[in-house]
């Protein structure tokens, strides 16, 4: 069996936020006992609807948050709370809001360069232009590319240069946080091209979305969020053929289909919610949306083996591909859902 690179163990993150009154605070359970383990080369796919939890894991991970509990290892050595930790470990991370995280005054050439002397110290000025010249080959960017300012690039080429910037450290895991998400679906598809490129390369990936459509592009293993639980986790493209969890079906039935070339073959139906889902603490979280709960569902499921590698929170999971449920599923989420 393939090496663990990412060890994550009962991950729990609570936020204190104000109450509706503002007069006093409430906890939010972001990340409640989150377990996920990645293997060298491996890319492991995160997904879940709004506020399931899904950057909180990885902006604990690089200690942009702080857990509450739980342990998180990367290559068997503990990452510390503290910010550099997981940098040290070699573990960096894209952001969906790519404008924010390139500095508008410095040129590209630049940017990288900060990065690698920090990284590289040892290594001298030729051979960090060097490396930064093959940076933009490997992202599909001219080397002129390295003389200009974020501001003159489009969006996926602002990404791409995000994406560059995290190589420069030479990662041995690289975090996405919705890379793609604010970009046209054209453009997307180039940006999923690249990451693919970067996987066939042996790099380790954790890539987060709430559009199961983009995952299965890039992912070999999926694990799927809800109200900060993972609710069910297994091999990429069975997952998503056969879910086992009445929350994983539902959203297979709503995502767009994209064709590998990246153009929509049919919209996504919003499954995004617009209550905080993460309050539900007591029971499966998602009974009152889904039209299999009974009374068993008042106790929160385990997240137990349904098949090998294959674990699913729920007392009743679909153990067979048959029927029309998850239409009936979905009729009842989309309902819901938009309340
Ligand atoms: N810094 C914070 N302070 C307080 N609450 C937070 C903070 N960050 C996240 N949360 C809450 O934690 C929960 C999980 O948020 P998170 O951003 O991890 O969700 P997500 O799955 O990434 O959603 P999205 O798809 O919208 O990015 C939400 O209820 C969110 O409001
Ligand atoms: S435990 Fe019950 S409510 Fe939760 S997903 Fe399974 S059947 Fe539905
Ligand atoms: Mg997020």
């Amino acid at each position: 069996m393939a090496k663990t690179l990412l060890s994550i163990e009962d991950l729990e993150v609570t936020f204190r936020v104000p109450d509706a009154t503002g007069q006093s605070r409430r906890l939010v359970k972001a990340v409640r006992g989150v377990s996920l383990h990645v293997a060298r080369g491996e890319v492991l796919g995160i997904v879940g609807e709004s506020g399931s939890g899904k950057s909180t894991v990885a902006r604990t991970i690089v200690g942009l948050n702080q857990r509450t509990a739980g342990t998180i290892k990367v290559a068997g050595r503990e990452l510390t709370v503290t910010r550099g930790s997981a940098a040290r470990a070699g573990v960096q991370m894209v952001f969906q809001d790519h404008a924010s995280t390139l500095n508008p005054f410095q040129t590209v050439g630049r940017i990288l360069d900060d990065v690698m002397r920090v990284a590289q110290p040892g290594r001298s000025a030729a051979e960090r232009r060097a490396t930064a010249q093959q940076l933009m080959s490997r992202i599909g960017l001219d080397v002129s590319a390295l003389e200009r300012r974020p501001s003159s690039f489009s969006g996926g080429q602002r990404q791409r240069i995000s994406i560059a910037r995290a190589l420069t450290a030479e990662p041995r895991l690289l975090l996405c946080d919705e890379p793609t998400s604010a970009l046209d679906v054209s453009v997307q598809a180039q940006i999923l091209a690249l990451l693919e490129t970067l996987k066939r390369d042996g790099l380790t990936m954790v890539f987060i979305s709430h559009n199961l459509a983009v995952v299965r592009q890039v992912a070999d293993r999926i694990a799927v969020m809800y109200a900060g639980l993972i609710v069910e986790q297994g091999p990429a493209a069975e997952l998503i053929e056969a879910p086992t969890h009445p929350y994983t079906r539902a959203l297979v039935d709503a995502a767009p289909l994209l064709t590998k070339r990246g153009s929509l073959l049919a919209q996504s139906k919003d499954l995004r919610m617009t209550r905080d889902i993460s309050v539900a603490v007591h029971g499966c979280p998602f009974a009152n949306r889904c039209p299999r709960a009974d009374t068993a569902c008042s106790a929160l499921p385990p997240l137990a083996e349904v098949k090998r590698d294959w674990s699913s929170r729920c007392h009743h999971p679909v153990l067979d591909d048959g029927g029309n449920d998850s239409r009936e599923l979905l009729a009842v989420v989309g309902a819901r859902g938009r309340s």
